[in-house]
């Protein structure tokens, strides 16, 4: 298994299995599976709203010798809706009550956007709550409580722009890691540019393009990064799947790959594309598909009456 060497000198599995949009009843079975491959790195967040039965198959996991505790990395995130920093510590005690663990390995901050606490999902106006209200780095001072009093071992952000993390950067205990969508047709230059001038190591979520994202981000036209033809053709080449042509690509970048599935023979083959190697002639053919593509495009930060646009949401990274 390949890993990433954090700011702190922590080593984190670089490949893991994600959990957004795994089905309740199906992603307990996908946990245990996982480990049982040999997946070392799980990445969970409360919002997903399946944490729960998560946690039940990391405790049967555990309590049956699959893998010990302290060989899995476990990731989980703090949802907007308890931003401020008297917020945090509740939050991330019910994630681990939830996830049945003493306490993460990663706790990152979901969204660069606050909700009041009763208001999840937003369902007008008055439900946002704006970055002079709950400035960022007030939550990230709550961040660095939970992390102080052991609840998780690292901190850091999602959906974070470059921007962003260089404001970030100035915070004490600055996030050591930024987790957001990346795959080919969302390369993120700008955003690995300040990500490694800052020593911060990126996550790449929707790594396959995410597939199984809801109807609400699904628009006609996008194209489907699983059957490019780019893709398609060099994993002919080497007698590999485009799902794990797209893993290879990521962690021959050095980042983190999450991909979600909840089907076994799925789970098995993306593990294959973690030691799957690329050639520069391979990744340079990859790295030309790049056209600034979100699938999660944050568009639903930004609906009428919302203090959030697209724009100050990514900074004008793309
Ligand atoms: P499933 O869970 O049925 O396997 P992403 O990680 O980019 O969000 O992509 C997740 C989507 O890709 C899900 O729809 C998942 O479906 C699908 N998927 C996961 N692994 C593979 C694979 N190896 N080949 C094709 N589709 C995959």
């Amino acid at each position: 298994m390949k890993h990433l060497e954090l700011a702190s000198g922590a080593r984190m599995p670089a490949f893991g299995l994600g959990t957004w949009n795994s089905a309740p009843g199906e992603v307990g079975a996908a946990v245990r599976t996982a480990l049982e491959l040999g997946y070392r790195h799980i990445d969970c967040a409360a919002v997903y709203g399946n944490e729960a039965e998560v946690g039940d198959a990391f405790a049967r996991a555990f309590a049956d010798g699959v893998v010990a505790r302290e060989d899995v990395w476990i990731t989980s995130k703090l949802w907007c809706n308890a931003h401020r920093e008297s917020e945090v510590g509740p939050a991330l005690e019910r994630t681990l009550a939830d996830l049945r663990c003493e306490y993460l390995d990663l706790y990152l901050v979901h969204w660069p956007v606050a909700l009041r606490a009763d208001a999840s999902p937003p369902a007008g106006p008055g439900d946002y709550l704006s970055l002079e209200e709950v400035p960022l780095e007030e939550t990230w001072t709550g961040m660095r409580g939970v992390k102080a009093r052991g609840l998780c071992r690292h901190i850091g952000v999602s959906n974070y722009s470059s921007k962003k993390l260089r404001s970030h950067a100035a915070f004490d205990d600055p996030p050591e890691i930024d987790q957001v969508e990346m795959h080919p047709y969302l390369r993120q230059d700008r955003l690995a540019g300040a990500a490694s001038e800052h020593g911060v190591r990126l996550m790449a979520y929707s790594p396959l393009g995410s597939g199984a994202r809801p109807a609400t981000l699904q628009r006609s036209g996008d194209p489907v990064l699983l059957e490019d033809p780019t893709v398609r053709a060099i994993a002919a080449e080497l007698s590999a799947t485009p799902a794990q042509v797209l893993i290879a690509w990521a962690l021959e970048r050095g980042t983190c790959a999450i991909p979600k599935s909840t089907n076994p023979g799925r789970i098995a083959e993306n593990l294959g594309g973690a030691s799957l190697e690329l050639d520069a002639a391979s990744m340079a053919r990859l790295d030309a598909l790049d056209r600034g593509l979100r699938y999660v495009h944050g568009a639903f930060w930004a609906k009428e009456g919302s203090p959030y646009t697209v724009e100050t949401l990514w900074d004008g990274d793309v």
